[in-house]
């Protein structure tokens, strides 16, 4: 990982996503066909972790660009957030996915908590450089991956968290933890609309905080 001291913002984040394509962390690299590093302004006041970049992501760079990232920004701009100030990104950056039997698709696979673990270094060094106001994770294994194994999303999303001990903050740092946009999109047509209310109350919760 370069060193990023002294650089202004802009210049640190061009580093870390330059050597980030070359990151051998763990084996995910390997069935990927890039790392996706997060995007967004430099001075962006909010940063959105989401777990990992699914196979549209994989395929054009971008986090949050396929289906969950279509519906992200929608409940942003419920939520009343501008998605130009937000910086998208994920705990882990690199595709992790499994074929399909019988088919070329590419099936989503939960990534492993080693595998967080060891990309985890990307997500510090960008809050370091960031060092946003508020920072959402976006599901359990976001939440977990950032605050440990017990935390429970269930319990606590939509609150104002302790801020993890080892995580570098801004002066005025808040941190929040609410469901994963894919939570809407696998939710039973009976609860889509309040599952999506939800996750718009959280991000506006969130929000109010800058
Ligand atoms: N899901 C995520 O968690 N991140 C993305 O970038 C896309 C889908």
């Amino acid at each position: 990982m370069p060193a990023v001291d002294g650089l202004t913002p802009g210049k640190a984040l061009i580093e870390l996503r330059q050597a980030s394509t070359g990151c051998r962390g763990c084996e995910l690299y390997a069935d990927a066909q890039q790392t996706v590093f997060g995007q967004g302004p430099a001075r962006a006041r909010m940063v959105l972790v989401g777990e990992q970049p699914g196979d549209i992501e994989d395929r054009q760079g971008h986090p949050f660009v396929g289906p969950a990232g279509k519906l992200l920004r929608e409940v942003l701009a419920e939520a009343g957030i501008d998605d130009r100030r937000v910086w998208f990104t994920n705990v882990v950056k690199h595709f992790r996915w499994r074929s399909a039997e019988g088919s070329s698709r590419r099936l989503h696979q939960t990534p492993t908590r080693t595998q967080a673990m060891a990309c985890r270094p990307w997500l510090l060094a960008e809050l370091t450089v960031l060092r946003p106001r508020v920072v959402v994770a976006l599901g359990s294994v976001a939440a977990t991956s950032i605050l440990g194994p017990a935390f429970a999303l269930t319990k606590h999303r939509g609150q104002t968290l302790d801020w993890p001990e080892d995580v570098p903050a801004g002066p005025t740092s808040a941190f929040f933890a609410t469901i994963h946009p894919s939570a809407v999109l696998r939710a039973p047509d009976g609860r889509r609309r309040i599952t999506r209310q939800g996750l718009v109350d959280d991000l506006a919760r969130a929000w109010a905080e800058i």
